[in-house]
């Protein structure tokens, strides 16, 4: 196992800082930046169905869920389609109304989590197309698909998802980009300038894995915790979700993620000094209002640890702890903002003795309701 862990100390460690490769290796072949083109033989093979679509449904459980809440916003501001995100188990059971010109896309690293898989059987059985996003080559959901794109991550054996995650991403990416062309949604030059800024992000993933040290003072810092609150908006929202997830999973420490803006509709009244408050506040949209978020939080005497774009000086004068990213577009800031929370949460499990790699209570694939 030691061999396997490949000198890392946990399988989660390793998966973490494969994340530049993993995303190369999800869009090596796929796509071509200096020609312009973003090949996927299971989109262009249904390229009608996906462009004549009323609506993209996305069914997933966990953190491929969140993956699915980044890619409504990557469909619907890129694409121009409209975009439902569902949990696989609520849909299943809600009599949904699907018709043959729904777009069913699921997202499941295993392939085997029962709840995404019958979620799918219904999107057939009333007539729409589905495709698959997967990790595991031949899985259950990547042959029950019509049609799919893996996300070539490799094996991640870590229970909490983290290079699933973020390659998830890229594929959600790739699709909305390429959809975006075929519609004529996109400008020519902001489809190449994309392509250019994706390319990118394997170094700039590279990069933030340096500041591993920065993150892990931070981690000593608030890793006795009792709740933490985690925010983003606009791109960044589901990446709150999965920030509060994966310190949830790992370290049991209770942790909610929630729309910064909606902060003010029930979290605040939690904040006290007590209270640590992850704010990404990547300069970009939002900004503003990110910023009179942090100062509401801060007149409360809230803890605020803001993940922000390199450079930034507002959010510095205001937080008690700042965690730069290299600055890119902002719909693939997700690909970024993901990475020193991932971190985070795992030094604080490692700090607090937990079981990393096999959290209690917790499976990697569930294959039961
Ligand atoms: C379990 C795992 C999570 C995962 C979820 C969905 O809860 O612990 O890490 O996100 O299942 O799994 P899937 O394989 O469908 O992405």
């Amino acid at each position: 196992e030691q061999i396997e862990k490949g000198g890392y100390d946990h399988f989660m460690l390793k998966e973490i800082h494969e994340q530049p490769k993993a995303i190369i290796d999800t869009y090596r072949g796929r796509m071509l930046a200096d020609e312009g083109i973003i090949k996927m033989a299971g989109v262009d093979d249904n390229l009608e169905k996906f462009l004549n679509a009323d609506r993209i449904i996305i069914v997933a459980c966990g953190t491929s869920w969140h993956a699915g809440l980044v890619g409504e916003y990557l469909f619907e501001d890129m694409a121009r389609i409209p975009v439902e995100v569902e949990y696989a188990s609520e849909f299943r059971y809600r009599n949904p109304i699907i018709t043959p010109k729904d777009v069913v896309i699921s997202i499941s690293q295993s392939g085997e989590t029962a709840d995404t898989l019958a979620a799918i059987k219904l999107a057939k059985s009333k007539g729409a197309f589905v495709f698959g996003v997967c990790n595991v080559v031949g899985s259950s959901i990547a042959r029950e698909t019509h049609a799919g794109a893996y996300t070539h991550a490799g094996p991640e054996i870590g229970v909490a998802s983290t290079k699933a995650f973020t390659t998830q991403i890229t594929v959600l990416s790739l699709i909305a980009l390429k959809l975006a062309k075929a519609k004529g949604t996109l400008s020519n030059s902001a489809f190449h300038m994309y392509l250019q800024k994706m390319q990118l992000i394997p170094d700039k993933v590279k990069k933030l894995l340096q500041i591993d040290d920065h993150v892990k003072e931070i981690a000593s810092v608030y890793k006795d915790a009792k709740n933490c609150l985690y925010l983003g908006r606009g791109f960044n929202f589901p990446v709150a979700l999965e920030g509060a997830l994966k310190l949830k999973e790992i370290s049991y420490i209770h942790a909610e993620g929630y729309p910064a803006a909606e902060m003010k509709h029930g979290p605040i009244a939690l904040i006290d000094e007590n209270m640590p408050v992850f704010v990404i506040a990547t300069n970009k949209g939002h900004y503003e209002k990110v910023v009179s978020n942090i100062q509401e939080i801060k007149s409360r005497n809230g803890k605020i640890i803001a993940i922000v774009t390199e450079g930034d000086v507002t959010v510095k004068e205001i937080a008690d702890h700042v965690i730069e990213i290299p600055d890119t577009e902002e719909a693939l800031t997700p690909l970024l903002t993901t990475i020193p929370l991932q971190l985070l949460s795992y030094h604080i499990a490692v700090m607090l003795d937990k079981n990393v790699d096999q959290p209690r209570n917790l499976a990697k694939s569930v294959t039961v309701e």
